[in-house]
Formats: structure tokens, sequence, C-alpha cells
């Protein structure tokens, strides 16, 4: 997983921060005997069983099975790659990297690191301008639409001049050269040769990712002529889909408040932030996407939506619905007055009343079928038909079968339909995948673990002598335990460098499931300190017990084989396998 960044940096690193204090900036943690927990962020829970361990520089959570080091705990709470954690708790920790740009995940790092700088570079241009004379009239426009000086400053707005060429002219003399301009989507190139700039004069909202980098740009007209917003292009760092306008500055809001509300348009996002409703973003456009579905989902599970009122917005909402409703989230929805966007809302009733309306969002069931029932006549047969076929294309998408099942009676109920029926016909449903995305979480596999090959793994980890001893007692063959085996051998190559078995950095080679069982068992065994004699006879009973179970099985498998043999009558391989059975019994004597 670390691929080239070098693993004695990696052990650097890890050295010099504490991981208390790394998810102590995120979650509150309390003291809890040589531990600190926390109610776990990754899953749902109303009683901590999120455990970090200051000695061991590990966390775990028993009731997700969510574990790791530091960097592990960086890239799921903070939504980074490895390369990205790594890179963020070097800069704590004050070391130096290599360079990076040849660090796995980010292929093409080069020319992302050159876009964002280019971009960054381009939204102090568009900001400079904004305040200056030239900015005059664009700023006039965004102060009577509402939008305070200080909001402007935090979203970093802007203005693009009425030229063909002031952007490029400002970067060229920065040295940032045209063919990177094109591939930042900030300059087109004309057919007969030459570049002129995509944004003229156009209010300029930059498009923030979590970590605060430009990915791109929006650009509004002041006026009435179309399009009335021009974007980025899809670049190397901005994908249409991938991002939420706002989410950087609201992800702190959404997280405490544990709901967004998820307007469409830059301004609905800008008017009811700036007013006071802190958990809150934007999709810019059209229908969400699965992946800010999930993204979100790592913040709240509890989604409302508040798109606008005309057909277009039913039709997004509606098809949120279902990508929500199979991430298992909760979604409800706000209908605002026709013509009234979440923008023109505010500023004209108010952020109270903004509120007020979120607070009492509708029910995702509700909402549907009262914009099915506008569209078809539910006072017939057929029209009912139509608008139960289209809620049980929703309902069949529930994967809580009690959820299903009250909604086919809740929906039998307003339909006044049979039940019976409405239960064989979701049979019929097929609820294609609108959205083909891999999963990015695996089911949770349970596990058989051999408690032997853990208690002896435990004890490793606790006591690193032990590592080398039982080296020199047990091959990697005596372990029957798939993932202890995995564990072990990682032990083994680190001895073998000379290093000390630490579970924080054994973490670093190993995937999710394997690094669960890991902290599990330091936080399982750290309570109940043995005395060295004690440990030192369960050890030898470990050991003991294992080599029997690695000669029972390999009777079996003898067994069994000279079975075959005398099955087929093969009298040269039986008088073999039966030297080898007599053998392997005398070991056991022996
Ligand atoms: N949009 C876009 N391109 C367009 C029109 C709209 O990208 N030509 C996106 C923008 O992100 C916009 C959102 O869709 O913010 C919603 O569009 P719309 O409701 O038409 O605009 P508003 O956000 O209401 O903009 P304003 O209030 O400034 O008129
Ligand atoms: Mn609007």
């Amino acid at each position: 997983m670390q691929g080239r960044i070098p693993e004695n940096i990696l052990d650097d690193i890890l050295a010099r921060v504490d991981i208390v204090e790394v998810i102590s900036g995120f979650l509150p943690l309390k003291k809890a005997g040589r531990n600190f927990k926390a109610c776990c962020p990754f899953h749902h829970e109303k009683t901590p069983s999120f455990m970090v361990s200051p000695d061991r520089q590990i966390y775990h959570c028993f009731g997700c099975g969510e574990s790791g080091n530091a960097f592990k705990f960086l890239m799921r709470y903070e939504r980074l790659d490895f390369p990205e954690a790594v890179e963020a708790l070097a800069s704590r920790a004050g070391v130096v990297l290599p360079r990076t740009e040849n660090f796995p995940g980010q292929p093409s790092s080069g020319i992302t690191t050159q876009l964002y700088k280019i971009n960054e570079l381009a939204a102090s241009f568009y900001s400079a301008n904004l305040n200056a004379p030239a900015g005059l009239k664009a700023k006039e426009y965004l102060l009577q639409r509402g939008i305070r000086q200080e909001t402007i400053s935090a979203l970093k707005l802007g203005f693009a001049p009425d030229n063909w060429d002031s952007l490029i002219n400002y970067l060229r003399s920065k040295g940032v050269s045209l063919g990177i301009l094109e591939k930042a989507g900030l300059a087109i190139g004309k057919e007969g040769g030459g570049f002129y700039d995509r944004f003229r004069n156009r209010i300029i909202f930059p498009i923030f990712d979590i970590k605060g980098r430009v990915l791109g740009f929006g650009a509004r007209v002041l006026d009435n002529s179309l399009p009335k917003y021009l974007n980025s292009p899809e670049t190397a760092v901005y994908t249409k889909g991938k991002n939420l306008y706002g989410f950087n500055l609201a992800k702190d809001g959404i997280r405490e408040n544990d709901f967004v509300a998820i307007v469409e348009g830059y301004l609905d996002f800008i008017l009811p932030f700036q007013e006071g409703l802190k958990s809150v973003t934007a999709s810019l456009g059209t229908a969400l996407t699965v992946e800010q579905a999930r993204f979100l989902k790592r913040y709240t599970h509890n989604v409302v939506m508040v798109y606008d009122a005309d057909t277009a917005g039913e039709l997004a909402t509606l098809r949120s619905l279902d990508i929500f409703i199979e991430e298992e989230m909760n979604v409800r929805v706000v209908s605002l007055p026709a013509g009234l966007d979440p923008d023109l809302f505010v500023r004209k009733e108010g952020i109270a009343a903004f509120k007020e309306k979120i607070a009492s969002a509708e029910n995702l069931f509700d909402y549907k079928l009262k914009v099915l029932k506008s569209r078809y006549n539910a006072k017939e047969i057929e029209g009912r038909a139509k608008v139960s076929g289209l809620m049980l294309e929703t309902i069949a998408r529930f994967k809580n079968a009690i959820l299903k099942s009250e909604y086919l009676k809740k929906l039998a109920q307003e339909l006044n339909l049979k039940e019976e029926a409405l239960l064989e016909e979701i049979r019929k449903v097929k609820t294609e995948k609108a959205y083909a995305y891999p999963q990015t979480k695996l089911e949770r596999k349970t596990y058989h673990t051999n408690a032997t090959e853990k208690l002896l793994m435990s004890l490793m980890l606790e006591e690193n002598g032990l590592v080398s001893r039982i080296r020199e007692s047990l091959d990697l063959e005596d372990f029957q335990d798939e993932r202890i085996s995995r564990i072990v051998s990682i032990m083994f190559n680190l001895v073998d460098q000379g290093k000390q078995v630490e579970p924080q950095i054994l973490m670093n080679h190993l995937g999710d499931d394997i690094s669960e069982l890991v902290s599990e068992s330091v936080f399982l065994t750290q309570n109940a300190p043995a005395s060295e004699a004690h440990r030192e006879k369960v050890v030898s009973d470990c050991i003991q017990r294992m080599k029997n179970e690695r000669l029972k099985l390999e009777r079996q498998r003898l067994h069994e084989q000279i079975k075959a043999a005398q099955h087929v009558g093969d009298e040269e391989l039986l008088s073999r396998l039966t030297e080898e059975f007599h053998c392997l019994i005398k070991k056991k004597a022996g």
C-alpha cells in the first residue's frame, strides 16, 4: 500500500506524532483507564466503543471494527488517500518527505500540483479584480444580491474583466505556459492559433475541495444574458459531480448538526450559509451523484433536499432520493413555494423561516407520492397503477426489510390498493442501478479465528522479545489461521530487519480485515498484565498445542491419502504413505 514512500520515513513520522493528539483534533476523547474513548465517527452509536491507545498508538472500534494507526485515521476521517495522509502527518511532525511526484494513487501529481497552483493564482487575480475599480459593477451586483463583504472574502469571489486576455497576460507574467493554462481550462485555443480567456466579464465563484484547494470555477453573467453560468471544463483536478460547493466551509457544521441541506446553486448555498445555516452545501445543478452521496455519508446520514420547485428540480430530487436510499441514508425533502429558490426564499422570508422549512421537511415517501399524484390521475385505476409502479421502484431500494414492508403497507393504504398485489408487483421490480459504481466498503466478513494462535499473536504484540523466540520454535506453516499467519510473517520480517514489532507499524502493511484483528487483540490483552512465569507457561502451551494441531492435520491428510491409495490399489504409493505416517507418529512421541 505504501508503495514508494520509504518505510523508514513512515516509521519516523509515526514515531513523532501522537495519535491521541491527532484524533482529538477531530473528536472529543475521554480518558478511559490507559486508553481514550469516544463515540465512533465511522458508524452511528450512542455509547462509545471507539478506543484509542496512547501506548500502542492505534485505534479500534469494538462496534464496527474500524481500526488502524494515525495514517489510517486521517485517510478515513478526512477522506485522504495514503500519500495525502502521509503528507499531512509529515508536515505536522516536521519530517521532510522526498519528492512526492511518484507517489502511488497520484500518477499525474506533477500536473495536478501545477493545476492547483495555477487555479490558486487565477482565483487571486479574479479576487483582486473584484476589489479594483474595474470590478465595481460586479461588486455592486453581489452586494445588491445581499452578499456581504465578509462572505465575498470567505468564498474568495472574484471578477473576470471584460477583456480577451487579462488572465492570460497575468499568468504569463507569472511564468505560466499557455499549454498548461489550457489544461487548467482557463484559456481556450483559437482556430487560427492563439488563445483567449474562457471567463470574461463574469462574477467568479472558485470551487474548493475539502482542503481548500481551488479545483475550478463557476462564472455568472451580471445581467440576463445567456448562458447564465459558465463552468470550468473537466480537468485533471476538476470532475463535475464529484464536488460539493461550500463543503469546505460547512463540513464542521454538517458534522455538528448531523444533517446537511443540499441545494442546487452557488447563491443557494451562499445566502443561507451567510445568514447562519451552517450545514448546507450545493450540488451545482443537476441531480446528486452517488459519489457525492457517499462523500456526505462520512459526515452525516441525514439529508434534506432543497431543490427548486420547478420540473427540473423535482426530477433531480426524485433521482437523488433513490441514491440516498441505496446508500441507506435518511432523506427528506423541502418544497419551496413556486418560483422561489433557497437564495430568494432566505432574502424574502429570512433564515428563521428557512430553517423552519427544513425542520418540517417532508418524508421522502410523502414527497414522491405528492409529486406523482400531481402528474397522474390517481382517481383512475390506470393512474394508480402508474403511481404505484413508480413508488415501488423507490421502495424496492430499501435494504431494510422492515422499512420496505412498512412503506408497502403505507402505499397500499394511500392508493387504496391491496397489499398482496403490491407485494407481487414489487418482486417484479428490477432496481437496476442507474449508478454503476464500485462499492467502496466491503461487507464485513465474519471469520473464525483460531483461539490459540490469536492468543500467541497477542502475546507477541505485547512483548517484542517473544517474536524471535517463537520464530525459533515455530514456522509459518504452524499457523493455520490465514490472517494470523499473514500478521506473523510480517512480524518475522520486521524482526529480521532489526525493527520493533509495533502494532502501528505493522498496520502499514495490513488490509482492513487483518488490521482489525491486531487492534482488537491489543485492546483486549492490555488490561490483563500477566506475570513473567505465567506468560512463559502460556507461550509454551500455545506452541505445543499448535504443533499438535499441525501434526493432527497432517495425520488427517495422510490418512485421507492412504485411503485413496488403497482405493485405487496403488501399492507403491501406499507403502510410501504408510512409512510417512509412522514417522509422523514417532515425531509426536519424540
Ligand atoms: N448552472 C450551470 N450552468 C447554467 C445554469 C445553471 O452550471 N447555464 C448551475 C449553476 O451551478 C447554478 C445551478 O445550476 O447555480 C442552478 O441553476 P439556476 O437555478 O438556473 O441558477 P441560480 O443558482 O438560481 O442562479 P441565480 O440565482 O444567480 O440566478
Ligand atoms: Mn437563484
